[in-house]
């Protein structure tokens, strides 16, 4: 018998990803920002997490996981492909992003995308507790708002994009534009990384269902429900212990040691993504390899890139855009032991990125649209030393809030030579001063404080305007 819970997390990953190996099954940690951010969260909460372990197949039994009550929902290998590959990954991951990537439509997409987010709304109205606080999550689960409130009318219900919510424009092109937008308006309140995503949000709920709003109530049936922006974050004190540790100090030593003791170490940690901007990052390496403004062994970029969506074309072909380039740069500028590129197509523990970050003397982080970009917030937390220097493209949420790093335009390769330039030339002092201003707004806008300001709202008396 399932015990009652009166904080529920939904979201289609849980926090731990389910690994087949020789021995049989294992856990380990999930991939991406919305797992790393919710984490810290659902364990203060002493909360419930409905979600997908990550493998096809009949859902396993549910555990308990670090403090934190694991819900997990099963998904068939045709929801794997049509749920979650096609309108979840192929779909709506590409057009809320710009269609940096075009969409790919298929009418069989849309009715796993409503059979899985019903199985996710059935789930969570069984685990909720009477007057429960749910809290569903990302662009995976946009129909369960509605559908969670037509089975539990009792629950508080709220919703996180993680994602950018694109503009009117580019909604409009859906297939299952009206009934997504419904099915979000299920929810008491609606979040957002940027205060844009929340105005298309409401202009478009008037746009496309005629619905009137004050400010950013909108009006359903009598029932105001709010949209605003809650700049997701991290929790600092992670990082900053652990770039703390001897390990982890002499880790990031030896790191530098192992790479030939550049003058010049920069780093990128992504996900295997097109919106990423790994290709135009090694491009603008590249550029300035060949006309000799930065040489190697002096300069080495190192590039982690954790394996995603291996099965969505647009993914498959990224990765192999990627590796020629960082074969054609090794080509052309490595010598014998010394890359000029260290590619790691790899997952790595939260220690080692620690020291990898503590290492860097430059980060990129480029994204052509990113919600948010954690990592531009990890590197920040990570360096106690004030070392180090960010490039951040303006199109990652995080370009709003962190605005002493080295921005850049990603669609222009000069900007972001410039960028990367300044960045390795940035004098001690200046480069210092920069790292403390971030990371005193880093530690006054922590994960907790994004949580706290999200649930307050949500769980506040319904306040028309
Ligand atoms: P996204 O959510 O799109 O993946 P974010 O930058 O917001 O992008 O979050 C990525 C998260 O995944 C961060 O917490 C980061 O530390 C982690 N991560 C990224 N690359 C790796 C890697 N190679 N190994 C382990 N963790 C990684
Ligand atoms: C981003 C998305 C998350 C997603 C994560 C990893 O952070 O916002 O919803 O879980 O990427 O992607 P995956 O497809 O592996 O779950």
């Amino acid at each position: 018998m399932t015990k009652r819970s009166d904080f529920v997390v939904v979201a289609n990953r849980l926090p731990v990803d389910e690994e087949a190996t020789v021995e049989g099954r294992r856990w380990r940690a999930s991939p991406g920002g919305l797992v790393t951010a919710l984490c810290p969260v659902a364990r203060a909460h002493r909360g419930a997490w409905v979600g997908w372990g990550g493998a096809a197949g009949p859902a396993p039994d549910p555990f308990d996981h670090d403090g934190i009550q694991l819900y997990p929902v099963g998904l068939s290998s045709a929801d794997v492909e049509c749920f979650y590959e096609g309108q979840s990954n192929s779909t709506i991951w590409p057009l809320y992003h710009d269609a940096v990537e075009p969409p790919a439509f298929d009418r069989t997409w849309g009715d796993a995308y409503r059979t899985v987010n019903a199985r996710f709304a059935d789930a969570a109205a069984g685990v909720a507790a009477r007057g429960a606080t749910v809290w569903i999550h990302d662009y995976q689960l946009q129909l369960v708002p509605a559908m969670l409130r037509a089975r539990r009318p009792d629950l508080r219900i709220g919703f996180f994009l993680h994602i950018p919510f694109p503009p009117i424009e580019l909604f409009m092109q859906m297939p299952l534009r009206a009934e997504i937008l419904r099915g979000l308006l299920g929810a008491d309140l609606v979040g957002f990384q940027q205060k844009l995503a929340a105005q298309n949000f409401v202009r478009l709920a008037r746009h496309l269902l005629g619905l009137r709003y004050r400010g950013t109530t909108i009006d359903v049936d009598g029932r105001g429900v709010r949209a605003g922006a809650f700049p997701i974050s991290i929790d600092p004190k992670e990082m900053e212990q652990l770039a703390a540790t001897e390990e982890i100090k002499a880790r990031a030593r030896q790191i530098r040691t192992e790479l030939g003791n550049p003058k010049t170490l920069i780093l990128g940690v992504d996900r295997l993504d097109y919106t990423k901007g790994i290709e135009l990052r090694l491009g603008a390496f590249r550029e300035l390899l060949e006309d000799g403004t930065l040489t190697v062994p002096e300069t080495t970029l190192v590039q982690v890139a954790t394996p995603s969506r291996e099965r969505v074309e647009h993914y498959d072909m990224l990765r192999t855009r990627v590796e020629r380039e960082v074969g054609r740069i090794n080509g052309d500028f490595s010598r014998v032991g010394i890359p000029a590129v260290h590619y790691l197509h790899q997952s790595y523990s939260r220690p080692e990125l620690a020291a990898l970050y503590c290492a860097a003397d430059v980060m990129m982080v480029t994204p052509l649209r990113d919600g948010m970009n954690l990592v531009a917030k990890e590197y920040i937390a990570a360096r106690i030393d004030q070392g180090g220097a960010l490039v951040l493209s303006e199109f990652a949420g995080a370009a709003n809030e962190l605005r002493h790093a080295f921005l850049c335009n990603p669609h222009d390769p000069d900007a972001v030579k410039e960028a990367l330039l300044r960045a390795i030339g940035v004098g001690r002092a200046d480069g210092r001063r920069r790292m403390q201003i971030m990371q005193r707004y880093l530690r006054a806008h922590d994960v907790d404080r994004w949580a706290r300001s999200f649930l307050e709202i949500l769980q506040a008396p319904e306040a028309h305007e």
